[in-house]
């Protein structure tokens, strides 16, 4: 073994520690994000993956395993709208039950759309996920329209984010992507609704994640812009990062009322503390977000029972890992030519 440090765990080509796995459970959603899974593309003729193609959960479970031997110390589970997986609260179940190497229970966490979540925030707690993130765009009923190209109310959002908040499923984060001209007039009114809640308000640059979404620089509100509209109204002070390889810098307002968190992968990279592994719906594993290429374990899974493989085949991967697309592409200022797209990838 080479490439070892303290902590026991596996370093990358620029010394980044494996720690945090992102598990995509599906490719499918019920909104239609227009930076995401735009409907031109994403339409009534668009082939999603088919069952056999998915890993099973005892699958995914045995590549969580081998990834937490490697370092992997959080789990987050992602999509498309992963809630839309049958039998998602087993899956939690299952996960929920694995430990470090100290003994110590993974930090457990799901981002979603929060549709479903009125129904499923219950069982989610009981299964044992530890919190989540959810995504809303807008408080404005049209404008939520616009965003997630879809009828559905943002009202479900929040029904599921009370939902969730009650049963405990806490610290929980909201995100909302801004989009130039259309929803950065709901800074604001998203700020003035989560303050003195508890639940953190993060906001997100648009990113030029896969190759359908059309995405311009211009529609880019930048991550300076966004904390000075706020922190006009109001004072913001900076917080350090809870956690090393954070990608929301954390704020609070100075009168007490909370925290906010800014994501600004593009105008403010943060590869150089990038310790995120990608696990696709099909069983692909992905070193960065924006990556062409991934690296099929599902055929592995399903061929080679021998442990051993398995943990070797992801060893190499990280160890001759180098990517650093948002720094490069900070520097270029042009998105590159193929990518995955983020639904299938999980965010
Ligand atoms: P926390 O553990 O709660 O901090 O979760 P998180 O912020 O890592 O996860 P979440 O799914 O809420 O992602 C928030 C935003 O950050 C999404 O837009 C993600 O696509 C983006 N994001 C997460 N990880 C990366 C990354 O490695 N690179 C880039 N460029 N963006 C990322
Ligand atoms: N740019 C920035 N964030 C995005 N997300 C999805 N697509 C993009 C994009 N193009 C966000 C979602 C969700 C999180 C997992 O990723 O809004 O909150
Ligand atoms: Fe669905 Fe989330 Fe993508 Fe929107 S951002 S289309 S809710 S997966
Ligand atoms: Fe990590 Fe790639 Fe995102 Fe950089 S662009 S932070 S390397 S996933």
């Amino acid at each position: 073994m080479h490439n070892l440090h303290a902590g026991g765990s596996c370093l990358d080509n620029l010394q980044r520690p494996l720690r945090d796995l992102r598990i995509s459970v599906t490719d499918r959603c019920n909104l239609r994000c227009t930076y995401c899974m735009p409907d031109e593309v994403f339409g009534k003729n668009f082939v999603f993956l088919r069952h056999a193609d998915l890993l099973s959960f005892e699958e995914i479970i045995r590549v969580a395993r081998h990834c937490i031997a490697l370092g992997v110390r959080k789990i987050r589970l992602s999509g498309g709208e992963p809630l839309l997986r049958h039998g998602i609260e087993r899956l939690v179940e299952m996960l929920a039950t694995l430990v470090d190497s100290n003994g110590k229970p993974i930090d457990l966490a799901l981002t979603t759309n929060g549709t479903l979540l009125a129904k499923k925030a219950r069982s989610l707690k009981d299964a044992g996920l530890a919190r989540l993130n959810v995504s809303l765009d807008a408080l404005d009923e049209n404008i939520f329209h616009t965003m997630s190209g879809s009828n559905t109310s943002p009202a479900l959002v929040l029904e599921g984010i009370a939902a969730a908040q009650a049963c405990g499923l806490t610290p929980i984060k909201v995100n909302a992507v801004v989009k130039r001209g259309i929803n950065e007039s709901e800074i604001l009114p998203l700020i003035r609704r989560f303050r003195h809640t508890g639940v953190i308000m993060r906001f997100i640059e648009y990113m030029d994640v896969g190759n359908t979404n059309g995405w311009r620089l211009d529609d880019v509100v930048t991550a300076s812009e966004i904390l000075s509209k706020i922190n006009n109204e109001y004072p913001l002070r900076s917080l350090s990062p809870q956690v090393p390889g954070e990608v929301a810098k954390r704020w609070a307002f100075q009168d007490g009322s909370g925290e906010i968190g800014v994501i600004s992968s593009v105008t403010q990279a943060f590869c150089h503390t990038c310790s995120r592994l990608r696990l696709s719906t099909d069983g692909k594993l992905y070193t960065c977000l924006f990556a062409s290429e991934g690296t099929d374990l599902r055929t592995l899974l399903r061929t080679e029972p021998d442990d051993a493989q398995l943990q070797e085949r992801i060893t190499a991967l990280w160890h001759n890992r180098a990517d650093r697309y948002s720094q490069l592409r900070c520097a270029a200022s042009v998105p590159s030519a193929k990518k995955i797209e983020m639904s299938y990838i999980g965010g």
